[in-house]
């Protein structure tokens, strides 16, 4: 016992020791994970607002992940493009602010993509070309009740992202008299070597084509009348996938919208069909809507350009902007999703996407300690729990013949916050409850219960559940249903579940 607490004085020394040089060597990293609410898995700028994520590309070794930023206030402003690097998508670096407005107007969001064959012959020396392509939003011309004030323009790096010059001749796509004219998301098409331009343009999308990214030929437009349209499109991608169990190629586009998601607000809704190098063309009804994500708070999400690896890679920005503006973190707002891999799969006659958390986020996540609420005081709990695991629970439907809802996990502190997960059988719904959850005020529809439909109807249901302080991310059948949410609990979580897998 003596020696015992000898060595934990001795630890403490250091502790001390190494605390004090850290803040004297003025490095205070630290700090930043100890604010309420920050997340440890999830990317989160260090200050200020974030919201899309931009310009997500694989390049050197390395993923670098851009986004709308705004350094001046914890609420959106004039958009600049932030800059984050990882080599494993889940360790980030922030890094300075990549590219600033001028005087065509803030950087919207945007894609970026590297010039492999020098098509737009930017290129200087042995490093390729990194070429951005955004939306330039003329906030002057806006104000003029102007409609033709947003353009694309282009940005290039010649040192792997590091450094960020405007390409003289911007824009390279002028507007042509439509509002929303936007969030352009550029891909590389194999079969005729040229550059795709998915750009949203008010209720739709519309395809451009370029030989080397300066000069756009418009090709087609699609989503008049398809899917969903409780607001304006936002945000597109187009993606080539190849079917899991049938090896077949499918074209899925992504498009995200300001408004009228499955749990209100902004959400993504996704298409899949074939894409001909000129038109998209969707294979469902025009009226069925598909969601990428249940939850409240996955918005703007792409994929990376250049992934290694058999799937793209996913990233949404974990926020709504029913109320991200009021969220109460500080002195930042605003996380990303975790990153996920998109596949599709056959599902009832229907091609379904996937997402499914990256599995090398595996090896970072703890299980949760189990508690029942009387085992330890309230001291003890406050200081010994983990507050960001993985969960993994599967449930056999048949073993509860006589229960329509069932209890799948609950949270609770001693402030009398209680987060819920349960399952109502008769509709195979998962409902998240966050109702009672913690801090809600700042908006009347945070409290609201959040319910995502199973797409699958097996009698096998298996859920792997991702908690990071302020935020759950659900992946339900293999990522068929996907449902992330908030929560701003007043203290930390316990977690209990009577369905965890050992
Ligand atoms: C989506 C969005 C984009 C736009 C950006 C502005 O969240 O509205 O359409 O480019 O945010 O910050």
């Amino acid at each position: 016992m003596k020696n015992n607490s000898n060595s934990f004085l001795a630890m403490k020394k250091i502790v001390i020791f190494v605390c004090l040089l850290v803040s004297s060597s003025g490095w205070s990293q630290s700090h930043f994970f100890r604010e309420r609410w920050r997340p440890e898995l999830h990317f989160s700028p260090r200050a200020n607002w974030m919201n899309d994520p931009n310009g997500l590309v694989y390049y050197g070794g390395q993923y670098h992940l851009f986004y709308q930023y705004y350094p001046g206030a914890m609420v959106w402003g004039p958009m600049h493009w932030g800059h984050a690097v990882s080599s494993d998508l889940l360790h980030w670096k922030e890094l300075p602010i990549a590219i600033y407005p001028d005087t065509l107007g803030y950087i919207f969001s945007g894609s970026i993509v590297v010039d492999e064959l020098n098509t737009a012959g930017l290129q200087r020396g042995k490093e390729k070309t990194m070429v951005a392509i955004y939306t330039y939003h003329d906030p002057v011309g806006e104000k003029k009740g102007k409609i033709d004030f947003q353009t694309q323009g282009m940005a290039y790096s010649n040192d792997g992202g590091a450094s960020w010059k405007k390409y003289k001749g911007n824009p390279v796509l002028n507007n042509p008299g439509i509002k929303d004219f936007r969030d352009p998301k550029v891909s590389w098409y194999i079969p005729e070597k040229k550059w795709i331009m998915t750009l949203a343009a008010g209720d739709r999308v519309q395809f451009y084509s370029s030989r080397n990214l300066k000069e756009w030929t418009y090709l087609s437009s699609f989503g008049e009348k398809e899917g969903a349209h409780g607001g304006v499109w936002e945000c597109p991608d187009l993606i080539r996938m190849q079917d899991a169990d049938t090896g077949k190629e499918k074209w899925v586009l992504l498009v995200s919208i300001g408004n009228g998601g499955p749990n209100g607000g902004s959400a993504t809704q996704y298409f899949t069909g074939h894409f001909d190098g000129k038109r998209f063309i969707n294979e469902e009804k025009a009226a069925m809507v598909k969601w990428v994500d249940e939850g409240t708070d996955n918005y703007a999400g792409v994929t990376f350009y250049n992934a290694p690896g058999n799937h793209p890679i996913f990233m949404g920005w974990m926020s709504n902007w029913e109320y991200a503006q009021q969220v109460p973190t500080s002195p930042w707002r605003s996380a990303m999703t975790i990153p996920r891999q998109l596949k599709i799969k056959t599902i009832e006659g229907h091609t379904r996407l996937l997402s499914q958390s990256i599995p090398s986020i595996n090896r970072m996540l703890r299980k949760p300690r189990l508690w029942e609420k009387s085992t330890l005081s309230a001291l003890q709990r406050e200081n010994y729990i983990v507050d960001n695991y993985a969960a993994n629970i599967t449930i056999q439907l048949s073993d509860y013949p006589l229960q329509d809802t069932i209890q799948l996990a609950q949270w609770f502190n001693d402030k009398g916050d209680t987060l819920e997960l349960r399952y109502i059988v008769s509709q195979s719904v998962i409902e998240i409850d966050r109702s009672r959850a913690g801090v809600k005020d700042f908006h009347p529809n945070f409290g609201k219960i959040i319910r995502g439909k199973r797409i699958s109807n097996s009698n096998v249901l298996n859920i792997q559940l991702i908690m990071d302080r302020c935020s759950l991310e659900l992946f339900a059948d293999e990522g068929s249903l996907v449902m992330s949410v908030l929560v701003f609990p007043e203290q930390r979580l316990n977690f209990s579940s009577s369905t965890l897998n050992k």
